[in-house]
């Protein structure tokens, strides 16, 4: 059985370490051959392959980034998209089947290719950890530990001059980065999208911090909206989905909280950095086990279905689990954090 393999949407750490552990895997114990596909779905419908063999993926589970490169393209968009034409040129290619790494709109990508006849087994990624199915997707421990780290380091800088501090993440529409790393880094105050907050509330507890004699830090996630805020803040335009490119909140809430306290206040925005670099242990052993499980999907034609960490076990769950709501932070994990702030 002939395989391709893509990575689709924003990289992530433990990319590389999921196609060498569907590789290895596959290769060593089930004799499959595999290639990978360029740029993601771009590389589907434009028939771009190469042999992918145990060769090309050695050493790769430290790497970060992508060895097949990624796109936000759409497989149905275009004069070559489509399922009609997807499964000609995997026809042409000699390719039984796609393995599709990615988050929600590669999934629902794949989800969609599948119904329409195409053989598609899907691994989760991604940092925002956004996703329903999985209990934790790889990437997502990396960019916490690289959160954390700056955070650190913010608040080294903020003490020495009784500065207010603010740390902006990324995570899309969901505050698990900002909640895991702001409480890794003793942040005075966590805002997520899920709870919104009133600029009176963010000061009061920046005031509390203070007056403690804290130089106070202040974590706030991409999507967070102030109390009377109908959308996440965004002025960089649409994504290749047509969703509101996010990022710069802290650069509204800076000037309000120093207006607002007297405490000279900096914002800092980590943006594409937390998807930078090598992955953590953690998301090495996951994506690797993700992988070697893909493989064993592979041989048991389980398509439609996504490999998936439920609790410390590697489960198959089909796409449509995977799609539709997004995994928000619970209410009670915020007040659990909550009960730190200020
Ligand atoms: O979904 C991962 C993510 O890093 C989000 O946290 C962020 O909003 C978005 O991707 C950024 O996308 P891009 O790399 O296209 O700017």
């Amino acid at each position: 059985m002939k395989i391709g393999i893509l990575t689709s949407g924003g990289d992530c750490p433990g990319l590389n370490a999921v196609i060498r552990g569907i590789v290895l895997k596959g290769t060593t114990t089930y004799e499959l051959e595999f290639v990978g596909i360029r740029d993601g779905w771009r590389g589907v419908v434009d028939g771009d392959f190469f042999p992918l063999t145990r060769h090309e993926v050695k050493g790769l589970s430290k790497v970060g980034g992508t060895i097949l490169g990624t796109s936000r393209t759409n497989p149905y968009e275009g004069p070559r998209g489509g399922a009609e034409n997807v499964a000609k040129t995997l026809a042409k290619h000699g390719i039984d089947g796609i393995v599709a790494i990615g988050g929600e709109g590669t999934l629902a990508a794949a989800d969609r290719l599948s119904n329409d006849g195409i053989p598609v087994l899907g691994v989760p990624k991604t940092i925002d950890n956004d996703l329903r199915a999985t209990d934790y997707s790889f990437g997502f421990d990396t960019a916490v530990n690289i959160a954390t780290d700056a955070m650190d380091r913010l608040r080294t800088t903020g003490d020495s001059h009784q500065r207010c501090m603010i740390a902006e993440v990324m995570g899309r529409h969901v505050g698990w980065i900002a909640l895991h790393a702001g409480m890794a880094a003793g942040a005075h105050v966590i805002c997520i999208p899920e709870v919104p907050m009133s600029i009176e509330e963010i000061c009061d507890l920046v005031t509390r911090a203070s007056d403690r004699g804290r130089a106070p830090l202040v974590v706030v996630s991409e999507g967070f909206k102030l109390k009377g805020m109908d959308q996440a803040f965004s002025d960089k335009g649409l994504d290749a989905f047509n969703r509101p490119r996010l990022g710069g909140i802290s650069e509204i809430l800076a000037p309000e909280i120093e207006k607002r306290t007297g405490i000279e206040t900096r914002s800092t925005v980590l943006g594409h950095i937390q998807r930078g670099g090598s992955p953590s242990a953690f998301d090495r052993v996951l994506a690797t086990r993700l992988g070697l499980h893909a493989a064993d999907a592979l041989v048991d034609g389980s398509w439609g279905q996504m490999v998936a960490l439920r609790g410390t076990d590697i489960v198959r769950v089909p796409f449509a689990e995977a799609l539709g709501e997004l995994n928000t932070v619970p209410l009670q994990r915020y007040e659990e954090a909550a009960a730190l702030f200020g």
